[in-house]
């Protein structure tokens, strides 16, 4: 491999949801930089290799082709490639912490630290490291602490450069941003880091949707546009409960509602509830950030954005239960849908795995379903996954229920034949749309008790 051909050595630590897609579009969009993408995890990084990628995300394999083998390279080799990187992106995962202070609340900060460890440990020449992992306001002022306390006279400038893409539209939401947001500290050095992360992205997104500003404000600014948009989808549950006994219909208020361009028609989805990797975790770092600085108000307004989450998702399975007669004990349920939402296969805080627990607990026997989800979610459960059963086939699936739950708005659940299901069901059969995305009429016409979100349950009693 002859690097030398190549303008900018670009390195990401991290070959994950967010650090593969992301090097991928720089590669595609770059070909005069290299880029490499390594991870400790060995047999992630083989199936980056193949066209069997260990993430599901539409349009991702053909624009990985794209570059693979011609500048973009993934590896487990950390110490050569570190030491000829010049831009050093790293997207290792940051988990809520689980111990000590700030647990279950601030990101455990371990893999950060590891890697900027690593990274100090092998540099032989000045770096920038970006940032793209979503991190606690001040990490990077930490981190290039640590990194610049070293006596080889080398500097580091930590930016950072968070990353907005969602699953499932990660390949558009890369190649057609809303913006790219490049912080770093506001000195000379800082300012031609900057400089030349924005040169990156500018070789494919317009000057104007590149937003600088100073590093703490970039921090802050990931973990507030998380919270913003699950806020919006935890105002509009908490209406969802309300329509329910109020016989207004949340679809219909949220149309209403969303007409207003001051407010916007879109994350007004009612839903079982939100997951995905980012939106609880970020709102619980924000939550921890306000009560260090003392802002108790602030933080318990930001807090119950989570409680509310998790009442929706509370509230769906007292639903079920007591319209299955109080009692789901032996009763056979299906789930269908185990993703956090579509076209993912990513299942990390999704309200499915939350449900699926509960209705077990109350001794139901359960069956997920997921077109792309079965193995994360049979991997997730571990120990309890022998107590579920996996069906990839939704009509298998649904086979001898009383009930179907809605809980992914996969396309594939709009279409089938429900008819076809209904005729293989216990009975009375039910179907609680936790996504409210089939057509009730319809399936409570052949026969079906229908209990959708935020609207009047049809049914034949
Ligand atoms: C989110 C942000 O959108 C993205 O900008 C950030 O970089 C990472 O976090 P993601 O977690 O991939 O992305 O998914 P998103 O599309 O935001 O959905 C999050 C959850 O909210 C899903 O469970 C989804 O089903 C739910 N949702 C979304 C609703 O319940 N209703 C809505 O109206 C919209
Ligand atoms: P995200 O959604 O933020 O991209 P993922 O969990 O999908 O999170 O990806 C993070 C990746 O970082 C994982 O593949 C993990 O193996 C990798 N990782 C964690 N620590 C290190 C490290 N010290 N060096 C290299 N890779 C790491």
């Amino acid at each position: 491999m002859n690097t030398d051909k190549f303008e900018k050595h670009i390195l990401c630590i991290g070959a994950g949801y967010v650090g593969g897609p992301t090097m991928a579009m720089i590669a595609a969009r770059c070909p005069q930089y290299q880029v490499i993408i390594i991870d400790i995890n060995a047999e992630k990084i083989k199936a980056w290799q193949t066209d069997d990628l260990p993430i599901y995300e539409p349009g991702l394999l053909e624009l990985v082709k794209t570059a693979r083998g011609k500048n973009l390279y993934f590896s487990t080799e950390l110490e050569e490639n570190i030491k000829k990187a010049d831009i050093i992106f790293v997207s290792v995962n940051t988990p809520t912490k689980s111990f000590g202070e700030g647990a279950g609340k601030t990101a455990d900060l371990q893999y950060w630290e590891k890697t900027a460890r690593n990274i100090l440990k092998v540099s032989v020449s000045d770096k920038i490291i970006v940032e793209k992992s979503t991190l606690p306001v001040r990490t990077a002022d930490a981190m290039e602490r640590i990194l610049n306390s070293n006596d080889k006279g080398i500097h580091f400038e930590v930016l950072s450069n968070p990353e907005f893409l969602a699953e499932g539209t990660a390949v558009n939401d890369l190649e057609n941003p809303d913006r790219v947001l490049v912080g770093s500290q506001e000195t000379a050095r800082g300012r031609k880091a900057r400089a030349t992360v924005v040169e990156v992205y500018a070789n494919w997104v317009p000057r104007e949707k590149i937003i600088t500003s100073n590093v703490w404000s970039a921090e802050l600014s990931k973990l507030v546009a998380n919270a913003f948009l699950a806020q919006r989808i935890s105002s509009i549950n908490s209406i969802s409960a309300l329509c329910e006994k109020a016989e207004a219909d949340v679809h219909e208020v949220a149309k209403a509602v969303g007409a207003d361009t001051r407010i916007g028609s879109k994350f007004l989805q009612a839903s079982v509830g939100f997951g995905g990797s980012c939106f609880k975790k970020d709102i619980l770092n924000l939550v921890y950030i306000c009560e260090s600085y003392g802002l108790k108000e602030v933080a318990e307004y930001w807090e119950n954005v989570v409680k509310i989450n998790e009442y929706q998702q509370r509230r769906f399975v007292q639903t079920m239960t007591r319209a299955l007669f109080n009692t789901i004990t032996n009763k056979r349920i299906a789930l269908f849908g185990c993703a956090f939402k579509a076209n993912t296969g990513d299942i990390r805080e999704s309200p499915a795995i939350y449900i699926a627990k509960k209705l077990l607990q109350e001794q139901a026997r359960i069956v997920l379903t997921d077109p792309k989800a079965l193995e994360n979610t049979r991997q997730e459960l571990g120990d309890l996954a022998r107590k579920f059963d996996f069906e990839a086939d939704p009509y298998k699936a649904a086979m001898n229920t009383h009930a179907i739950a809605i809980m992914t708005e996969w396309d594939l659940y709009k279409t089938l034949d429900y008819e076809r299901i209904f005729q293989k069901m216990e009975k009375p059969a039910f179907i609680f749309d936790g996504r409210n995305i089939l057509d009730h009429t319809r399936l409570f016409e052949i026969g079906f008790n229908v209990y959708p979100l935020g609207k009047e349950p049809l049914t034949h009693f």
